[in-house]
């Protein structure tokens, strides 16, 4: 075969290798959806060609500009030991990533973080071989990636991420509110718009960070409608409420919603932590429900949640003394201000409220935090 029909049969050769072998890239995904899309990644390949004998000599990635010229981010080269040169760097970009192999195949990966809309825009991946007669063929192929305002599917999947977690604080704190007898109509009213806004969030698609922040501030401003709190005491936190529950397992089912459970009073530091944080409502003779109950087990005294004994008593005098009340024993512990003795004692009460103002009791919570 003379040496013309030689590069003729290569050319044809090359012909069907360029079908079958050409350069490929790939961009995942396709579309920048703003502050959805977490990364891009960007890559570029040439496969291996054992039979046309291409050997990849370098690979690089391009963007093209606005003014239509390609401007080069990456690129590898056979001899850089798989490193990958950055031509041009950007904002978010990775290291990069590649290997020139043509045995396994070549490539080159760029990736960036929390892509914006500067990422979207026609990449260009780009490859330069040559096979057995040192001839040189440059290869490219080019792929558009787009850039959105997020989909309604899209902010709904994050969304109902969102929706649980703020689902289950909006649960709680609901049942909170039910199971306390003087609801005023105005905390009734917010909880009514804070789920309506809720609801409202699901179904929009914009500002919906904004909103959730709001929110938050809203479950704040909710739960210091209901508690007056401490500051931190060893590590823990002390919510005051200032409505009346049904009964002690009521009031431990809403500290079991802040995370906490009904105080438990292990020494007199804490004890009187307390008392400074009743403060002025005490001058009403109000009762507040601490942890000890000697409920199926009278006279001995436990706390309700941890099942210890009381670890600081104060009884006031002559108490506990399971009085009947309305029929009912006096199994919980309670801490209130008796004028006569110009202190903070503890009492034993019924473990259901009274409708009879001078006798009903609140509670304190205690928040590990
Ligand atoms: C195209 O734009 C880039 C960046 O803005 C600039 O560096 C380059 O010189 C421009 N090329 C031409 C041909 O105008
Ligand atoms: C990719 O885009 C560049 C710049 O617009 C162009 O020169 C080149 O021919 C394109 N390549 C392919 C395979 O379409
Ligand atoms: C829900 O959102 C839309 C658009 O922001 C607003 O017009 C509408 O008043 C909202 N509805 C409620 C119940 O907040
Ligand atoms: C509220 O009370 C109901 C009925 O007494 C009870 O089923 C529910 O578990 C209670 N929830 C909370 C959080 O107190």
């Amino acid at each position: 075969m003379d040496f013309i029909a030689f590069r003729m049969l290569f050319f044809f050769m090359n012909g069907i290798q360029f079908t079958v072998g050409q350069v490929t890239i790939t961009t995942t995904p396709a579309v920048i959806e703003s502050e959805i899309t977490k990364s891009l990644v960007v890559t570029c390949r040439f496969p291996p060609q054992p039979s046309s004998g291409y050997q990849v000599f370098s690979l690089a990635l391009k963007k093209l500009l606005a003014n239509s010229t390609l401007e080069q981010l990456a690129s590898i080269h056979r001899d850089s030991h798989s490193i990958v040169h950055i031509d041009s760097p950007s904002y978010g970009m990775s290291r990069g990533n590649g290997v020139i192999d043509s045995t396994l195949g070549s490539f080159l990966t760029l990736e960036w973080l929390n892509p914006k809309v500067s990422e979207s825009g026609t990449y260009q991946c780009k490859a330069n071989v040559f096979n057995h007669a040192d001839d040189i063929f440059v290869f490219n192929e080019n792929k558009t990636v787009t850039f959105t305002q997020p989909s309604v599917g899209s902010l709904t999947h994050m969304l109902l991420e969102l929706e649980s977690e703020m689902n289950n604080k909006l649960q709680k704190l609901e049942n909170v509110f039910k199971n306390l007898t003087a609801q005023s109509t105005q905390t009734e009213n917010e909880l009514q718009k804070l789920e309506n806004d809720f609801k409202n969030l699901t179904a929009q698609s914009t500002q919906t960070e904004n909103k959730l922040q709001k929110l938050e501030t809203k479950l704040h401003d909710l739960e210091s409608t209901i508690f007056k709190t401490s500051t931190v005491l060893n590590g823990h936190q002390y919510y005051l409420s200032l409505y009346e529950p049904h009964s002690a397992v009521n009031a431990e089912m809403a500290c079991e919603a802040l995370g906490g459970y009904l105080a438990e009073v292990d020494d007199k530091n804490e004890f009187d932590f307390l008392k400074t944080l009743i403060g002025a409502p005490a001058a009403h003779g109000q009762s507040f429900l601490l942890g000890g109950t000697d409920e199926g087990h009278e006279g001995r005294w436990v706390n309700r949640h941890s099942g210890t004994p009381l670890g600081y008593t104060s009884w006031l005098q002559g108490t506990p003394d399971n009085n009947l009340f309305n029929g009912l024993t006096e199994n919980c512990q309670t801490i209130l201000y008796i004028a006569s003795v110009n202190d903070f004692v503890m009492n034993d009460l019924s473990c259901f409220n009274s409708n009879i103002e001078t006798i009903k009791f609140y509670f304190i919570c205690e928040v590990p935090i």
